[in-house]
């Protein structure tokens, strides 16, 4: 959406001012361009098309129902990494088939759930949790697929938060773990245990991580067939990098090239996890100024959005380029783009080259539609921001903004329990 201050041919000031009708004390909220959105899921698809991968939308990006509505009518299925999840994406109508269960932390209800409703695949963290997704299958009397995580001790760039594949990270089991159990499978009945699923890390911009994680799930594979239990399934996770702020963007298309090229004829089934990559450039978080205060020279921009409404810089660094909805008139200079929450760490930008901003201006943050509103959180006593979705032109708000009156409507649900 970069450029033009607008979602879908609805300029951004426009959207703000239809959603003030409708909520009068708003001051920020979220913009997704779903057009913008199924444009970037039919890129994603026709690149790795020569795979025929499932391409699962990692739904922790991005919740909303619109959003999944969407990616699900151009062809893309779900990652769910909890029952909630999961649940969400039935309900946006993704088959089961499409759906795969991730996460490190199984529990019985994810496990019945999986068995009951069915789901495309299972990636299941370490070798213990097999015996519970095997009694779940028992009891529903259906197989579950399952692709085991594999830590395969490969650093990657950027924040160590993201990182998720290096040795120190809590995901997955070591390759000989993986091929013992592999070898083993007979164990579990009723589990089709033939995956393997990394995830190396995320915001990934070069892809010589992803190409090792490739490079050690073919190895793996070839070494699990023989000792005599030949994989079928390679789910390669997602990580695919943005252009934040003037980065780069991942190769995405060179890269599937490289991928075909190498697995050509495989005969494997194939899964994809994109999350930001889909989601992260079609939305914009639009916030009012509150206040500009100069203080020994320096100047703050007070933002009605938070570190509550939009985790990533405090949390990870991360930096989302900050523009004028309508730039005024006179020269850049300095800004210190902060939110209104008592929090040093909530900063957006520390030194944004900005135009002269007055109260009630707007700005806009850009890619903010993936781990934005989806890390939102009450913190400070505020209300989680309405999120709006614009679409040939018309714009809908797809959630309500929480007001001060809902968090005080669930402030206590008090219950005697003992
Ligand atoms: N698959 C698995 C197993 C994952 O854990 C993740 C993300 C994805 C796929 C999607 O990754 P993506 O394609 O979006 O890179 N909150 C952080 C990002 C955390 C990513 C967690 N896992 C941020 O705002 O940068």
């Amino acid at each position: 959406m970069s450029g033009t201050p607008a979602a879908c041919g609805v300029p951004l000031e426009r959207a703000f001012a239809a959603l003030r009708t409708l909520e009068p004390g708003c001051h920020a909220c979220y913009v997704y361009d779903l057009d913008a959105l199924a444009a970037r899921a039919r890129r994603f698809r026709a690149a790795f098309a020569a795979l025929d991968p499932l391409t699962a939308f990692a739904l922790k990006a991005n919740g909303l129902p619109a959003v999944l509505e969407r990616l699900r009518g151009a062809g893309v299925g779900a990652e769910a990494g909890s029952l909630g999840e999961l649940e969400l994406a039935a309900a946006c109508g993704c088959a089961a088939e499409m759906r795969v269960l991730n996460g490190n932390g199984r529990t019985p209800e994810e496990a019945d759930w999986a068995a009951r409703e069915g789901v495309h695949s299972v990636n299941a963290d370490h070798v213990a949790e097999l015996d519970l997704l095997e009694r779940a299958a028992a009891a529903h009397a259906r197989p579950l697929r399952v692709a085991l995580r594999v830590n395969p001790g490969i650093e990657t760039p950027g924040h160590r938060y993201v990182a998720t594949g290096g040795e120190e990270a809590k995901f997955g089991v070591s390759p000989g773990e993986a091929l013992a159990a592999w070898a083993s499978r007979g164990r579990w009945p009723h589990l089709a245990l033939d995956g393997i699923h990394l995830h190396v890390g995320s915001q990934l911009t070069d892809p010589a991580p992803l190409e090792r994680a490739l490079e050690a799930a073919l190895g793996m594979a070839e070494e699990s067939a023989r000792r005599g239990a030949p994989l079928g399934l390679i789910n390669l996770g997602g990580g695919f990098g943005i252009a934040y702020d003037g980065g780069a963007e991942f190769p995405l298309e060179a890269w599937a090239r490289r991928l075909a090229e190498r697995v050509a004829g495989g005969g494997l089934a194939w899964v994809l996890e994109p999350g930001r990559w889909l989601v992260g450039p079609v939305g914009v978080l639009v916030a009012e100024v509150l206040w500009v205060k100069r203080r020994d020279g320096r100047r703050f921009v007070v933002l009605a959005a938070g570190m509550n409404d939009l985790l990533r810089p405090a949390l990870y660094h991360a930096r989302h380029a900050i523009e004028p909805l309508a730039p005024r008139a006179g020269a850049s200079e300095p800004a210190a783009v902060v939110g209104p929450l008592c929090e040093s760490a909530d900063v957006f930008a520390e030194d944004a080259m900005l135009p002269p901003l007055e109260p009630g201006d707007l700005v806009a943050i850009r890619d903010a539609g993936a781990y934005g509103a989806a890390m939102a959180s009450n913190y400070n006593g505020r209300g989680r921001l309405a999120e709006l979705v614009a679409s040939g032109g018309k714009l809908t708000r797809a959630r309500a903004g929480e007001t001060a009156a809902d968090l005080v409507a669930r402030r206590r649900n008090d219950v005697l329990i003992g």
